[in-house]
């Protein structure tokens, strides 16, 4: 076939997907979403600043759209997310709470936004980012307050709260490296205080030539295979969450080209592990992608061009995924 997901469905996996933002008068996304994808993941709208702004103040009304549109047309939802140290208000990042209180911060919000959704989200991102590159913990108001056991904690209140599969989140993970080794720690942590984790999200945030905000060229196909496996052999599914692979803007047809073919080596290292059950990209079209904004001079990541034109990305990620 010639969309995405029903070709990976075809090679006994579960889904492909798409990061997505809602806007109006945008036509375009929902009917690509439609022909390619079985799973959405809402960009933003489930981040702690979008869902609770102020303490116990919660607003779901952006959160519902994804969850309501999710449901209406069948798809999967990879919820996003529930603990992470960014896009945090500052009332619970500044408001020096002791470990007692800051737990009970956790739990509230868990519960109202896990719980709210509780069968619906079909994965949720419990925990996200908590590392830094050589593997240690991230020094986050989470780390700081409550040390390790903040992971174990809030795995334990989605366990409570949701029916969702649960999953640990991180980038710069792909190339098996000691932030990998990391995330295999974080596994074994959660395990080893009898709480459930279901999956590590690799996001691959990575390029397909070297720029200058990336480490290079894309891994081999062996080396990403070594990463999902670093975690998939505890016992846990993995899965890609926010693909994108950029370039040195603008895009050439030689880069293209190139760039087709890492999207085809990343799709090929999850086909070659049986617990990678599934993959997100980062967004549909070029022309919303978060790169050129926050890496100047980089971008060209995604499927579809700026005028929703499919890339030599869309057929190089296509041929990758078909057995
Ligand atoms: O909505 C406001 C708008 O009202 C305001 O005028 C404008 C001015 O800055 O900001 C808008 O919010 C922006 C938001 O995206 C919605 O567009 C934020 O500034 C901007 O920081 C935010 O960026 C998001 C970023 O996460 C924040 O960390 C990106 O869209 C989103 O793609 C990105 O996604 C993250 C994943 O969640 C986790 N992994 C990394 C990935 C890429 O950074």
């Amino acid at each position: 076939p010639t969309s995405l997901y029903k070709a990976f469905r075809e090679s006994g996996r579960s889904y492909i997907g798409t990061a997505w933002t809602m806007r109006a008068n945008e036509t375009a996304e929902p009917k690509i979403i439609k022909q390619d994808f079985n799973s959405i993941t809402p960009e933003n709208a489930q981040k702690w600043e979008s869902t609770e702004p102020s303490r116990n103040n919660f607003t779901f009304e952006d959160s519902d759209r994804y969850v309501e549109y999710a449901k209406k047309h069948s798809l999967q939802i990879r919820c996003h997310n529930l603990v992470w140290h960014s896009q945090l208000p500052a009332w619970v990042t500044d408001g020096k709470f002791d470990n007692h209180t800051l737990i009970s911060i956790m739990e509230n919000h868990i519960k109202n936004l896990a719980g709210r959704y509780r069968k619906d989200c079909t994965q949720w991102d419990v925990v996200n980012e908590a590392l830094n590159e050589d593997g240690t913990y991230r020094e986050s108001v989470w780390y700081t307050t409550i040390g390790e056991a903040y992971l174990p904690i809030a795995f334990k209140l989605a366990a409570k709260y949701s029916k969702a599969k649960l999953f640990y989140n991180d980038y710069n993970i792909e190339s098996n490296n000691a932030k990998t080794a990391g995330a295999a720690r974080i596994v074994k942590l959660i395990k080893s205080y009898g709480v459930r984790i279901d999956g590590v999200g690799y996001q691959a945030h990575l390029a397909s030539e070297t720029t200058p905000t990336s480490g290079g060229p894309l891994p081999s196909q062996k080396v990403l295979e070594a990463a999902l496996h670093a975690t998939a052999d505890l016992g846990v599914d993995v899965a890609y969450t926010e693909i994108d692979i950029r370039m040195n803007t603008p895009a050439t047809p030689a880069k293209l080209a190139v760039q087709a073919e890492a999207y085809k080596t990343v799709a090929k290292s999850c086909l070659a592990v049986k617990r990678c059950i599934g993959m997100t990209v980062w967004g549909i079209s070029d022309k919303y992608s978060w790169i050129p904004g926050v890496f100047a001079g980089e971008g060209a990541a995604l499927l579809f061009d700026e005028d929703y034109n499919k890339k030599p990305a869309y057929y190089g990620f296509l041929a990758g995924l078909k057995k």
